[in-house]
């Protein structure tokens, strides 16, 4: 059986995408000889056109930069990257070009990072024409749409300012969108995402948001380790204090109980590390309102923050029971 990891080891590669693994049912080694199959039957790669809006290109440096590049080197080996403004060697005319010989045959999956204006077309133009306009043709062929991180799923960071920006399911309202929300996107979570595409065919199950719901299924509020500290009411005032270090952050804007990831199982940089876990609260990117929402970032004098204390006064948020603390 021929094995779609290239250059990485099988081992890696079933850690880096055994939670797809498990939703799809199947064992690791079921999943990589699935894999397998699907993309050695394929008659060509699977075609990929992945669109940038209004963005900082996070995303794709998320993407690109993986601890694992061998891991997101893989992908890319094996689905054909028509286009993409940061990554492909093509420039120019010849570039769009591509892009639009590849719309025209459709079939393709398209990824797109950053939001889309509202409020002028000329806020974001690619190409010398409206972003929008380009993102509308393309979804209308399209086999499957992802928005990759906060801009693209819900408007992100660029929703707070004049533009009207808006998340790619405003724009595109006839067909579903699959959200990879987080500002950047998880690595991990837009692989096993168009990995669960490839394998299965089928848009994996979402949440109400339109998030997968086996990374987005639950609070990061009910898998936090300083979740007794916030039961018990003891929070972190002052981070110079070692006495302090695993007290719970709310007081330090913590938007934890309000935000759906699975940001302290899976956690960042290869398990390495993530928001909570290095002292800084959850601005709570994964949600649809990030950012404005969410603000004040870092102090629990926002609208956001005074909720959460609320319901958590109104037993509303009550304390985890010993065995799931
Ligand atoms: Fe953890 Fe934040 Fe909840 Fe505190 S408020 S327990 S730091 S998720
Ligand atoms: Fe976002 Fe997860 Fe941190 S939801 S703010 S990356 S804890």
């Amino acid at each position: 059986m021929e094995m779609p990891f290239g250059s990485i080891s099988r081992r890696d590669f079933m850690k880096y995408c055994a939670t797809t693994a498990a939703v799809l049912g199947l064992s690791e080694l079921e999943f990589a000889a699935k894999v397998s199959e699907v993309l050695a039957a394929a008659p060509g790669k699977p075609p990929v056109i992945w669109l940038e809006g209004q963005d900082c290109a996070g995303c794709s440096i998320s993407f690109a930069g993986s601890l694992y590049p061998s891991i997101a080197s893989m992908l890319l080996q094996r689905v054909s990257l028509r286009y993409h403004e940061a990554l492909m060697a093509a420039s120019g005319h010849v570039a769009e070009a591509a892009l639009h010989e590849t719309i025209k045959k459709g079939g393709f999956v398209l990824c797109v990072e950053g939001s889309i204006p509202t409020a002028d077309d000329r806020f974001c133009m690619v190409g010398g024409r409206p972003f929008r306009e380009t993102l509308e043709e393309a979804a209308a062929k399209a086999a499957a749409i992802i928005a990759v991180g906060a801009c693209a799923t819900y408007g992100g960071i660029p929703a707070a300012g004049p533009t009207g920006a808006v998340g790619v399911n405003k724009i595109i309202t006839d067909k579903p969108i699959i959200n990879i929300s987080t500002c950047p996107v998880h690595t991990e979570h837009l692989i096993g995402t168009i990995l669960y595409y490839l394998t299965t065919g089928k848009v994996p199950p979402l949440d109400k948001q339109g998030r997968p719901k086996m990374y987005f299924g639950e609070l990061i509020h009910d898998n936090c380790r300083r979740r007794s500290y916030f039961d018990n009411d003891t929070f972190l005032s002052d981070w110079n204090d070692p006495n302090q270090k695993n007290w719970c952050l709310y007081e330090k804007g913590c938007k934890g109980p309000d935000t759906y990831s699975d940001c302290p199982v899976r956690r960042w940089n290869d398990g390495l590390n993530f928001c909570i876990d290095c002292g800084a609260g959850c601005m709570g990117c994964a949600e649809p309102e990030f950012y404005a929402g969410m603000t004040p970032l870092y102090t629990a004098e926002g609208e956001r923050s005074r909720n959460i204390m609320a319901r958590k006064k109104a037993g509303l948020i009550p304390p985890l029971k010993e065995e799931e603390a």
